[in-house]
C-alpha cells in the first residue's frame, strides 16, 4: 500500500470500480496490515460494529462511501445505468418515471437507516449518510426522470469523496490550531487513537503533534491503552512510533502518576459528539482523564472537526453511550478468560466529558473557549 508512514492516507476509500469500499483492517493492526473490501450492506455494518473502521470521522467517511457503493450497486442489479428498466422483473424499481425514482430514494434510506444502527454515539455516522441522502435529493430534484437514479448515484459519489477531501483539509487546520497550544518539549497525554487511521492525514489529537514533529519540534507523548479495545496501545503507539515521535504507552490507571510527576503539560484527546453546551463524548476513561488534569492544573483539550459537533444535542445526558459485549472486557486479547463466565460486565464504549473540564475545543475554524454554548455555535456557522 506504498508508504505508510502517515497511514491515514488511504485508510477508507471507494474501490476503483465505484461498487465497494476497500479499508485497512483496524482490528488487525499493528500486527497484520490487511486491506479488506466491504460489498454487501451487512459487511459494511459489520466493518463498523467490530470497529475494522473506527473513529468517529473515519466511520463517516467510510459509511459515506458505503452509500456511494450501494447506490452503484443497486443500479447495476437492475441492469446499467440511465434509468428504464421496465423489463428487468424488479417491480418497477427504476421505471422510466419519477415513481422509480422515489422508489431508488427509498432503497437508498433503508440502507442508511441499517448502517446508522450500527454505532449510536459518535455523530459523525448519521451526518455522512444523511450528507449523501440529501445529496441524492437533490440531483433527483434537478435530474430528467428517466436518468434521475444515475444521476442521484452520481451525486451520492461526488458527496462521499467531498466529506474525504472536507476531512482531510479540516485535519490539517485543526493541527495548525491545536500546535499554537503547545511548545517544543512538552509531554502530552492522550487517550484512545484520534490519528491518522480515525480520520484522515493527520487527525486530530494526533494531528498537532504529528504536524510539530515534521517541523523539527520534540514532545514527550503519554499514550493511554485504551481498555478494553486498546485503541492507544495497538494504534496510537503504532501511528505515534511511525511518525518519529517519543511515545511512551502507560496503562489507563497511570495517568495520575505521570501527571503527579510533572510530565504532562497539556492533554489533547479526539470526539465522537461535542453537545451544544461543550459537553463531549468520547472514549471511555476519558472523563477520568479530565478530572485528574484539573486536579492537577493541566489544560484538558478537546480536537475535532465541526461535523462532530451536534447543536441538535442540547448536553451530553443526550448522547446515546453504546454498550458493548462482556467478552471484550474478559476475553478478547487474553489467552484464558480472566473472570468467571458468570460475571457480570458494564461495557460502555464511551463516556461524557462535562465542559467544566474542557479548557477548549479545538476545530478547524478556530479554537472554542467557554461559553462553549456561544463559541461553538459560531465554529460550526463558520463551516461552508
Ligand atoms: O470506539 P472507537 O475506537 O471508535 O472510539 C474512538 C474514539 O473515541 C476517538 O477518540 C474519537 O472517535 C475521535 S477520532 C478522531
Amino acid at each position: 500500500m506504498g508508504d505508510s508512514r502517515y497511514t491515514g492516507k488511504d485508510n477508507v476509500r471507494l474501490r476503483d470500480d465505484g461498487m465497494a469500499v476497500v479499508i485497512l483492517d483496524q482490528s488487525l493492526l499493528p500486527g497484520r496490515t490487511e486491506y479488506l473490501e466491504a460489498e454487501t450492506p451487512e459487511e459494511m455494518y459489520e466493518a463498523i460494529k467490530t470497529l475494522r473502521v473506527r473513529g468517529a470521522p473515519a466511520i463517516g467517511i467510510f459509511a459515506a462511501y458505503c452509500m456511494a457503493a450501494l447506490a452503484e450497486r443497486e443500479i447495476a442489479a437492475f441492469g446499467g445505468k440511465g434509468g428504464g428498466r421496465k423489463n428487468s422483473g424488479h417491480d418497477g424499481l427504476f421505471a422510466d418515471d419519477a415513481s422509480g425514482a422515489a422508489e431508488f430514494m427509498d432503497v437508498m434510506k433503508k440502507h442508511g437507516e441499517y448502517l446508522k444502527s450500527s454505532r449510536p454515539t459518535a455523530v459523525n455516522l448519521a451526518w455522512a449518510v444523511d450528507r449523501t441522502l440529501e445529496a441524492a435529493g437533490r440531483a433527483l430534484k434537478e435530474a430528467a426522470e428517466t436518468t434521475a437514479a444515475a444521476a442521484a448515484a452520481e451525486a451520492v459519489r461526488r458527496e462521499a469523496l467531498s466529506i474525504h477531501e472536507e476531512d482531510i483539509a479540516m485535519c490539517r487546520a485543526i493541527s495548525e490550531h491545536g500546535l499554537s497550544l503547545i511548545n517544543s518539549g512538552d509531554g502530552i497525554l492522550t487517550h484512545c487513537n484520534a490519528g491518522p487511521l480515525a480520520t484522515s492525514r493527520y487527525g486530530t489529537a494526533l494531528g498537532p503533534i504529528i504536524l510539530g514533529t515534521e517541523r523539527g519540534m520534540r514532545f514527550r507523548v503519554y499514550a493511554d491503552e485504551t481498555r478494553p479495545l486498546l485503541q492507544g496501545a495497538r494504534l496510537t503507539a503504532y501511528e505515534l512510533s511511525q511518525a518519529g515521535v517519543d511515545v511512551t504507552l502507560i496503562c489507563d490507571n497511570m495517568a495520575s502518576a505521570v501527571m503527579k510527576n510533572g510530565w504532562i503539560q497539556a492533554c489533547f484527546v479526539g470526539c465522537d459528539r461535542v453537545a451544544a453546551n461543550g459537553d463531549t463524548a468520547n472514549k471511555i476513561g476519558t472523563s477520568g482523564v479530565a478530572v485528574l488534569a484539573k486536579h492537577y492544573g493541566i489544560p484538558f483539550y478537546v480536537l475535532g472537526p465541526t461535523s462532530t459537533i451536534d447543536l441538535a444535542c442540547p448536553s451530553g445526558d443526550e448522547i446515546p453511550i453504546e454498550l458493548r459485549p462482556p467478552e471484550e472486557i474478559k476475553e478478547k486479547f487474553f489467552t484464558e478468560p480472566v473472570a468467571l463466565p458468570e460475571v457480570r460486565c458494564y461495557n460502555p464504549a464511551f463516556d461524557v466529558t462535562d465542559h467544566s473540564l474542557i479548557t477548549a475545543i479545538v476545530t478547524e475554524n478556530g479554537i472554542c473557549r467557554p461559553p462553549f454554548d456561544e463559541s461553538l455555535r459560531a465554529a460550526v456557522g463558520r463551516r461552508k
